[in-house]
């Protein structure tokens, strides 16, 4: 049987949120906390829940059918462990500029994007990632280039060579409509461009960007980018970063400017579109907090989302480091999706995932997983694991009734797991890697005790802040500060199948 998938879960507990009854749902948080320990592990065991998937088209995202050439094998992927044909060799992207006038009723874009790149090798021939939608002209410094397409590869043909280590442009027309995408991590949905009633909204968490831009989509390759969105002037654009402005263009139509300075994978891009209302705040410390609600449910949301600056302040004191963006907030869609993603800088919620866990392991992927990016699919339990222990500590930390606690996840893993760090494609988001990613930093914490955890915890983000890594580099980190036998008891939960004992 298919194990259902981890932050359907999350979603799952606080059903009750969006039918008005915000906040923690104590009887569901009772059943996990540590003080009440339980044994009925039915609400999180995973597959309690479970349902069969739909039978889903056959990607090509992981194993290719692309004739691509041998001799350019790598210029078709960058070798992930998981997604093979994800991301392209050959060149950096430094930054991608996204002007996209957005028909939301037709659900139809016309777009132009530009990718400020550097080459890596000498390159006659580059491909980005983009599924679906109609090219209609590649530039490459100017000159026209040519394109072809294979599956979702776009294969580009400059005019001429591009020499080793020189920057280039690229600028590619497109239209159409998007067509979200068939991801083998994801079985019961679909991922990338979504327009649902009068809403566009984005969830791309992992191959879903080349659903509405040709980027080079895999998250070792981070870039800067802006968004210039032009749509009908009565409807609010909501994209990553800082809204720069809103300019009339004619027609009824505006242009909504949108800018993320700090480096960022292509996942995590985002745009929304619809009826939303702005609700502004700020830390203690000054950092803008700019929520977008669905007016209807706006009060009570934001009364869900109020601990959102208590949470960045904990996080901030954890990691002895600063929020690592100009600014953060949450957009709540004006229905249920079963799950969040923590866009940089706007983590989007469905209307039944605004608990307050999900709240707090949203903001904690804003250092574990878009600063600190994974350099490989198959260390995704270095951002689940994070977000999932790291949301807790601050449950606990508050005296807070949680939703998750490590009682709960141990329970839910005794139905079966395997070891987070070496999971198959199809358990990139199951409880092997939210939970016993999870456990795997507890059992850390229970050998080496709070301090020691907490030096780990900094050294590691001052360390790797801004860049991709792979899970040695997380277990160097241990081994440095803790020794050995601190990565030793890591080593027995994060692989292999058998589950360690509960640490105590
Ligand atoms: N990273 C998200 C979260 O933990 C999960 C996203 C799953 N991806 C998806 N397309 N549904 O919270
Ligand atoms: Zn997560």
């Amino acid at each position: 049987m298919k194990r259902r998938i981890g932050w359907s879960f999350l979603a799952l507990s606080v059903a009750v949120s969006c039918s008005g009854s915000p906040g923690v749902d104590v009887e569901e948080s009772t059943r996990l906390n540590p003080a009440a320990p339980s044994t009925d592990v039915d609400a999180i065991t995973p597959t309690a829940t479970a349902t069969v998937p739909p039978t889903s088209e056959p990607s090509d995202l992981v194993e290719s059918s692309n004739p691509v050439d041998p001799a350019s094998a790598d210029l078709a992927g960058v070798g992930d462990s998981l997604y093979p044909t994800l991301g392209n060799g050959g060149y950096d992207v430094d930054h991608y500029s996204l002007a996209i006038d957005v028909d939301v009723d037709a659900n139809v874009l016309d777009a132009a994007v530009t990718i400020e790149a550097v080459a890596v090798d000498e390159l006659d021939v580059f491909h980005l990632d983009l599924q679906g939608l109609e090219v209609q002209e590649v530039t490459v410094d100017g000159v026209e280039a040519s394109a072809n397409r294979t599956g979702h590869e776009l294969v580009v043909t400059p005019d001429r060579p591009i020499a080793d280590a020189a920057p280039f442009t690229v600028v590619v027309h497109y239209r159409g409509m998007p067509e979200p995408i068939d991801d083998p991590a994801v079985p019961f949905d679909t991922i990338g461009w979504h327009q649902r009633e009068t809403t566009v909204y984005v969830v791309s968490e992992p191959s879903g960007a080349m659903s509405w831009f040709p980027n080079n989509n895999h998250p070792a390759d981070k870039a800067t980018f802006d968004f210039e969105i032009t749509t009908d002037s009565e409807l609010t654009v909501v994209a990553n970063g800082v809204l720069e402005g809103i300019k009339e263009v004619g027609g009824g139509q505006s242009t909504t400017t949108w800018r993320m300075d700090d480096p960022m994978t292509t996942y995590l891009a985002a745009v929304y579109i619809g009826d939303f209302e702005l609700q502004e705040s700020f830390t203690a410390d000054g950092l803008r907090i700019r929520n977008y609600f669905p007016p209807a449910f706006a009060d009570d949301l934001d009364d869900d989302f109020e601990l959102t600056a208590d949470v960045i302040d904990f996080f901030e004191t954890l990691l002895g480091a600063d929020y690592p963006f100009d600014e953060y907030g949450s957009i709540v869609l004006p229905f249920g999706i079963g799950f969040a993603l923590e866009n940089q800088t706007i983590s989007v919620h469905g209307l039944d995932s605004t608990d307050p866990y999900t709240i707090a392991h949203e903001i904690m992927h804003q250092w574990a997983g878009n600063s600190i990016t994974l350099g490989d699919w198959q260390d995704i339990w270095l951002n689940e694991g994070f977000a999932t222990y790291l949301a807790y500590l601050y449950f606990e930390d508050r005296g807070l009734p949680s939703d998750i606690a490590p009682i709960g996840m141990y329970a839910a893993l005794r139905g079966g797991s395997i070891g987070p760090a070496e999971v198959p494609v199809d358990e990139l988001f199951s409880p092997s890697v939210y939970f016993r990613g999870g456990m795997a930093l507890h059992a850390l914490r229970v050998e080496v005790g709070d301090e020691i955890f907490r030096k780990i915890l900094v050294a590691y983000y001052a360390r790797f802040a801004g860049s991709a890594i792979t899970t040695g580099e997380f277990l160097a980190v241990v081994d440095e500060v803790a020794g050995p036998d601190a990565v030793a008891v890591l080593d027995d939960w994060l692989y292999g199948p058998d589950l360690p004992a509960f640490p105590e």
